[in-house]
């Protein structure tokens, strides 16, 4: 990783977080009618903890690259963490992985307790389209329903939630291969595909563009979960801030257990070059994009 790619990783994060910490503050907003602070305070748990924000970070480049203005993409970046802040508060649940540690620090439902986090979930679906259709998101209308249409998609039934339940599933009945990469691509790759889609969107970019940044963010999408995959085998909590070793302790399906750590390693390297191919069209200026797709898959936590 590079000091300017790491730098702008580093500041990335730290715009979308206070844009996330003015989201979830104590003013009531036009329509709403208090904000308890107690949900708030679970909320705020599972967002304001120091995740990598990769996603975000995927949006701001790919906007940036394609020419969007700034304030616009980063609130659609913003929306799309509260997905996925919400995705890892539920994924951690009891009844789903039933973790304790999750970004360095105790699990949503330890610090305060299951029903917060499972309303803290809920509240933030609801703030991402909420932040995705308020007219301080400032793009034109019909990108707007585009992203709020895509997110929703990727997000539910055909994407991260549908992805959940296979994955679930896929404890009690090991997938084949084409089993294992459909459930990684649902509740993993759709967000993260999205991050790139909804960049171009907000850019007005043209659909050749926007389906190349679809396929670019597809791709570092498996390259993402197989990744995590290797990680949960390879490494342990205290560098993961997450419960480490836990997919074979749950008999979990992975490229990682059918082939082992060699092969996906292999198959990683694979797809950061099929990703890069996607971006040669944009030459020097997709850099960043480029050192994101090897960040994803060489990445130690
Ligand atoms: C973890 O995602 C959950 C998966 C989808 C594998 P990240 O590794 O992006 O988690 P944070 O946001 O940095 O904590
Ligand atoms: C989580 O996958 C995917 C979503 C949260 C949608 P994992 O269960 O592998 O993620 P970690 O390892 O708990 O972060
Ligand atoms: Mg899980
Ligand atoms: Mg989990
Ligand atoms: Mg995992």
């Amino acid at each position: 990783m590079t000091d300017s790619f790491a730098k702008r990783l580093e500041t990335t994060a730290q715009e979308v977080a206070t844009l996330l910490e003015a989201l979830l503050s104590n003013t009531v907003l036009d329509g709403e009618i208090a904000r308890p602070e107690h949900l708030l305070a679970a909320m705020r748990h599972g967002v304001l903890n120091g995740g990598k924000r990769l996603r975000p970070f995927l949006v701001v480049e790919t906007a940036r690259l394609l020419g969007a203005a700034e304030l616009p993409a980063r609130r659609v970046a913003a929306a799309l963490e509260c997905i996925h802040c919400y995705s890892l508060i539920h994924d951690d649940l009891p009844s789903m992985d039933d973790d304790y540690l999750r970004r360095g620090q105790p699990t949503v439902h330890i610090a305060f307790d299951e029903a917060s986090a499972i309303l803290a979930g809920d509240a933030l679906l609801t703030l991402a389209f909420d932040v995705l259709s308020s007219t301080e998101t400032d793009l034109p209308a019909k990108a707007k329903l585009t992203l709020i249409n895509q997110l929703a998609r990727a997000s539910g039934i055909g994407g991260m939630v549908g992805g959940q339940v296979l994955d679930l599933h896929a404890e009690r009945v090991t997938p084949d291969e084409a089993g294992i990469v459909q459930l990684q691509a649902m509740k993993t790759g759709a967000l993260l595909r999205y991050a790139c889609a909804a960049g171009a969107i907000a850019a007005g970019a043209d659909d050749q563009v926007v389906l190349r940044m679809t396929r670019f963010g597809e791709i570092i999408g498996l390259a993402f979960q197989l990744a995590d995959d290797l990680l949960d085998v390879t490494s342990d909590a205290a560098t993961l801030g997450k419960a480490a070793g836990k997919d074979v302790g749950r008999g979990k399906g992975t490229l990682v257990s059918l082939h082992g750590v060699a092969s996906a390693r292999q198959r990683l390297d694979q797809l950061v070059e099929e990703a890069a191919l996607l971006l040669e069209p944009f030459g020097e200026e997709a850099d960043t994009l480029r050192q994101a797709a090897s960040f994803i898959a060489s990445r130690e936590r």
